[in-house]
């Protein structure tokens, strides 16, 4: 339960998003405050999307870096903003771009698969970026007879793999948030409440508990989607517990039980309201990436979004 946030806070927030001609773009997983200001709130795919075609002059992106760093590169001429510089991402740490180019060598000609949950420099050594909701047509779009290395989540890689039975080489990375959603979590609550459908974020650590139990797996959209589309009144949602205020305010009818309710991610958690205001008053953190880089990650990215969503 989110409590209301302050009106003039609101207001002033308002009030200069107009006067810069912003955009306020906002993760599933951000606090409700921020949730319920934005003029947008989606998944990594939809927000990438959103930002592609804004024709706002300043787009304020409350999420973490790499999702910002995405919306610098698809927008160069407009101005991306940041609330908070710490706002980082476990999983895009554990995968640097010179890491990426040493792994590559062991290949030949392989075809590298990147989750935009990376760096742009990572990006940039990448033939094709996915996000939880395409990986699957990502990876179908390749030619079969291509190595396929995947960066940087070893668990939506593996679903990725089980998916479409191609060879997947996985990258060991994993987002520490949904690590700790454990297969014993998930069998606990489905015992729990055993009319539930249950809906779970193909990045946890329970993939296979998950792919055995869940009625969908997907991304925090397609969680969106599939529970607007359901007749059932009960879910168990396997993902970071941002969520459950978009679901929670788009199906005020229906009942939603976390799996694990300490599954926060603290980084996500960095953008309030305060920042919010402060990120337009002094037009800050503005995130740019170097034009070399930036030009290399977009071709990954706009290969991304050529591939139809289905
Ligand atoms: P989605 O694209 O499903 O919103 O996921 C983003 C993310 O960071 C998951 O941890
Ligand atoms: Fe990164 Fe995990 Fe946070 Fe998503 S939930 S932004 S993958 S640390």
């Amino acid at each position: 339960m989110t409590t209301a946030a302050p009106t003039s806070l609101v207001d002033d927030i308002l009030r200069l998003k107009k006067d810069r001609d912003a955009v306020i773009l906002a993760h599933n997983y951000q606090i409700g405050e921020i949730q319920d200001i934005a003029d947008f709130v989606g998944d990594s795919l939809a927000l990438s999307r959103q930002a592609a075609k804004t024709s706002a002059k300043v787009i304020v992106f409350c999420g973490v870096h790499f999702m910002a760093e995405t919306a610098a590169i698809l927008c160069p001429d407009k101005t991306v903003l940041l609330p908070d510089l710490e706002a980082g991402c476990s999983l895009a740490s554990t995968v640097t771009a010179e890491q990426l180019r040493v792994w590559k060598r062991s290949f030949r000609n392989p075809v590298v698969v990147s989750y935009v949950n990376t760096s742009a420099a990572v990006k940039a050594e990448s033939d094709i970026c996915c996000t939880s909701s395409n990986a699957v047509q990502v990876v179908r779009s390749i030619p079969p007879d291509k190595d396929v290395l995947f960066v940087p989540d070893m668990y939506l890689g593996e679903f990725v793999r089980i998916k479409t039975g191609r060879t997947v080489h996985l990258w060991p990375g994993s987002c520490h948030v949904h690590f700790r959603i454990r297969g014993k979590d998930i069998e606990d609550m489905k015992q729990a409440h055993p009319g539930a459908e249950f809906v779970v974020h193909p990045e946890c650590g329970c993939l296979s508990t998950a792919l055995k139990l869940a009625n969908k797996v997907t991304s925090t959209g397609g969680m969106m989607t599939y529970v607007r589309n359901s007749p059932s009144n009960e879910f168990i949602v396997a993902t970071e517990t941002g969520i459950l205020h978009s679901l929670q305010k788009e199906n005020p009818g229906k009942t939603f039980y976390p799996v694990v309710r300490t599954a926060l991610c603290e980084f996500m958690k960095m953008i309030t309201l305060e920042k919010v205001l402060w990120s337009l008053e002094d037009m800050k953190h503005r995130i740019t990436v170097p034009p070399e880089t930036s030009a290399r990650a977009k071709q990954a990215l706009d290969q991304m979004l050529s591939v139809p969503e289905t």
